[in-house]
């Protein structure tokens, strides 16, 4: 089985270039679909999740094929099957967005329950009902959800309990080619919404709204070909940003969009580091020890669930008693566990987990349970005293591009080994 081993106490310093995002490039994979034309994705990051992706709809018909390392052709052209394979739907939940772009051009589609990162029960009911709002029937059967529509979707107003990612996404890409229009209220208002809805745009759709918390989409009959670049990885970004401050260390992290990255910026100030905005990035100094701070995940602009481990994994060794609170998903503090393996302080009383800073963690061998899970106990391991080797890194590869070689690069003691 293949470990990360990382040799404590590195302090990272350097530059660091951020790949393009994956939570962006999933979606306008499955929103290539709406058009029989050839897309040209731009600054595709090189990730397990993005093959699996690209699994799903080559299995169905379309053509994929790479242009250099980071590009990609994608031809929807001939689309034979309606259903994504289930080896690959059941490996990542994102493979569910296949099914608004699908029925919106096919009007009809079957796929199974999504699979994806242990953290919660997941559920799919605000996409479906989305679909059905629109005018498909939908039926569960034995696993699967099969949705149809006779004739085009019809434009409606949909109201979501929550402001969900997923679900916003796929309404987006179905009313995108439906007849009239549709407002999604209580949207999510994520940047990678705002990145699918120019891929949309681009491909000659009509939305409006993106980023807000009320998006119209005025269906169009057809959709064409496009050329879009993907927008930088938030997530990743704050990966380092957070590494770079847990390590008193000094990093700048470039190809950034700060505006994505007001939360996590603002934290990080808070517990004594020092950030700026220069040219080509934002850079991160810090000397330690750190101060306690408390944080709470709440959907786009709040603090996002996606950097709750990691900046948990910095609160560790800060001074003080911190508070994290997880709104977004109920069972996301698997990592809790393995940190405390390290030498962590931490008690879980339901959605919240109090750590109290310690002076030191100790390395140890610990296990990745999903893949931001993965990347806190990479942070814990450069912070510890001694050696830390994390299993399960495939999780880890779903979601961060050479993430290795780029912490090398910033002088961390840190390989992958045959264990
Ligand atoms: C996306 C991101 C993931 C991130 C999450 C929240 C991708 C590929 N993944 O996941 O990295 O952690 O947003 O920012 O972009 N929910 C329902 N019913 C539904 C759908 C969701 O109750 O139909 C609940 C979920 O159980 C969860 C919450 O809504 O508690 C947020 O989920 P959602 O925003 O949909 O996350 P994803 O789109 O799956």
């Amino acid at each position: 089985m293949e470990a990360i081993v990382v040799e404590g106490r590195s302090r990272l310093q350097g530059r660091v270039t951020v790949s393009g995002s994956k939570n962006a490039v999933l979606p306008i994979i499955a929103a290539c679909l709406l058009t029989g034309d050839e897309c040209y994705l731009e600054d595709i990051p090189r990730l397990a999740d993005v093959d699996t992706m690209c699994g799903v709809i080559g299995e169905m018909g379309a053509q994929v094929y790479p242009d250099g390392v980071n590009n990609l052709h994608i031809n929807a052209g001939s689309i034979a099957k309606m259903e994504p394979p289930y080896e690959y739907v059941r490996r990542m939940r994102a493979s569910f967005l296949v099914m608004g772009p699908l029925l919106a051009r096919f009007g009809r589609v079957k796929v199974s329950l999504p699979g994806g990162c242990a953290i919660g029960a997941r559920p799919i009911d605000l996409h479906l009902k989305g679909m059905a709002a629109l005018g498909a029937s939908i039926t569960v059967n034995k696993g699967n959800v099969e949705a149809a529509a006779t004739g085009r979707l019809k434009g409606a107003q949909v109201y979501l309990d929550f402001p969900s990612v997923g679900a916003t996404e796929n309404i987006m890409m179905a009313a995108a080619l439906a007849e009239g229009t549709t407002t999604i209220e209580n949207a999510a208002g994520e940047p990678e919404i705002v990145d699918l809805a120019n891929f949309i745009n681009s491909l000659g759709g009509r939305v409006t709204g993106a980023g807000t918390r009320v998006i119209k989409i005025d269906g169009v009959k057809e959709l064409h070909g496009s050329h879009h670049a993907v927008i930088p990885d938030r997530v990743e970004a704050g990966t380092f940003m957070i590494a770079a401050a847990a390590t008193g260390g000094d990093v700048l992290v470039e190809n950034v969009i700060p505006t994505h990255l007001k939360a996590v910026m603002a934290k990080l100030t808070e517990t004594g580091a020092h950030l700026a905005e220069e040219e080509g990035g934002i850079r991160v100094q810090a000397d330690l020890p750190l101060r306690a701070v408390d944080i709470k995940t709440m959907p786009y602009p709040g603090f996002p669930t996606d950097m709750q481990a990691q900046f948990m994994a910095l609160l560790t060794t800060a001074r003080g008693s911190s508070m994290v609170t997880e709104t977004v998903f109920e069972n996301r503090f698997m990592h809790v566990n393995e940190l405390k393996r390290m030498g962590a302080s931490i008690v879980i009383e339901g959605h919240c987990a109090v750590i109290k800073g310690k002076n030191k963690l100790t390395g140890a061998p610990v296990k990745a349970t999903d893949l931001r899970a993965g990347a806190a106990l990479i942070i814990a391991g450069l912070m510890a005293e001694g050696e830390t080797s994390i299993s399960c890194v495939q999780h880890i590869d779903r979601g961060y591009e050479n993430l290795v070689a780029k912490l090398q690069a910033l002088g961390a003691q840190i390989r992958r080994e045959e264990r």
